[in-house]
């Protein structure tokens, strides 16, 4: 947001989204990044390319060990576009399986994975002008953000909106198996040991139940702005 005010200029800053899944953060961070010229982080992307790599070289998901390994040399990039890459193939569809969700959240619990991960997403976001999702960020990764919001939504209405979003891929689902599911990976992420799920102290609760993306990106926006950041 390079706007310019009697003689100042606005200065960069970093903004963490963390909430549960399936609340549309990455949504609302691609929509921030481009109306604000910043650069989206997704870190559950990350999650799922651990994920992803283990399944494909028969990794068991709870052996932790060779998991850590594994999260340590494989080569994870993320595009400004917003496309991911695994060891330069890009698996930017294939990690969005169920299959895949399942298996990030499984991984995510392991201390050895975490700590490859967040070291790179520290490095990524070294600068300012970066926009990072997940559920750490606030608290773990980015402690020092200038803007921490926890987006939230009711299950059932996270669920709708999976549901939807199934249904213009043509994939008709099962509403209470998606919503159960749903509630199944937050329970997970909030009570595991390692960096589970929480809201950190500084960050301000949006509840995005009843809110359109439009109205999310804009009250994130005005949040940015009553906090101006000037040289
Ligand atoms: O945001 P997502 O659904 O793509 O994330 C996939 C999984 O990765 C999810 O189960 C939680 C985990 N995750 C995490 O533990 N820490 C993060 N910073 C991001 C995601």
């Amino acid at each position: 947001m390079d706007i310019v005010s009697e003689g100042n200029y606005l200065m960069k800053i970093n903004i963490a989204i963390d909430g549960p899944s399936a609340s549309g953060k990455s949504t609302i961070a691609k929509r921030l990044a481009s109306e604000l010229g910043y650069i989206h982080i997704d870190t559950g992307a990350m999650y799922r390319c651990v994920a992803y790599q283990a399944i494909k070289q028969g990794i068991d998901l709870s052996d932790e060990k060779s998991l850590g390994e594994m999260a340590q040399t494989m080569d994870i990039s993320l595009s400004v576009d917003g496309r991911v890459f695994l060891n330069h193939q890009d698996v930017t569809e294939e990690i969005r399986q169920e299959e895949i969700s399942v298996g990030a959240s499984k991984v995510s619990i392991y201390a050895n994975v975490r700590t490859a991960m967040v070291k790179r997403q520290q490095k990524m976001a070294e600068t300012k002008g970066f926009i990072v999702d997940g559920r750490d960020i606030g608290t773990v990764v980015l402690p020092d953000a200038e803007v921490k919001i926890f987006q939230t939504a009711s299950a059932a209405s996270r669920a709708v909106r999976r549901y939807k979003e199934n249904l213009g891929k043509g994939i008709e689902s099962d509403f209470e198996l998606l919503k159960n599911e749903i509630e199944q990976r937050d329970y997970q992420d909030m009570h595991r040991k390692e960096s589970p799920l929480r809201k950190a102290e500084d960050a301000i609760e949006i509840d995005t139940s009843d809110m359109t993306v439009d109205q999310v990106v804009s009250k994130i926006i005005s949040l940015i702005a009553e906090r101006s950041y000037y040289d």
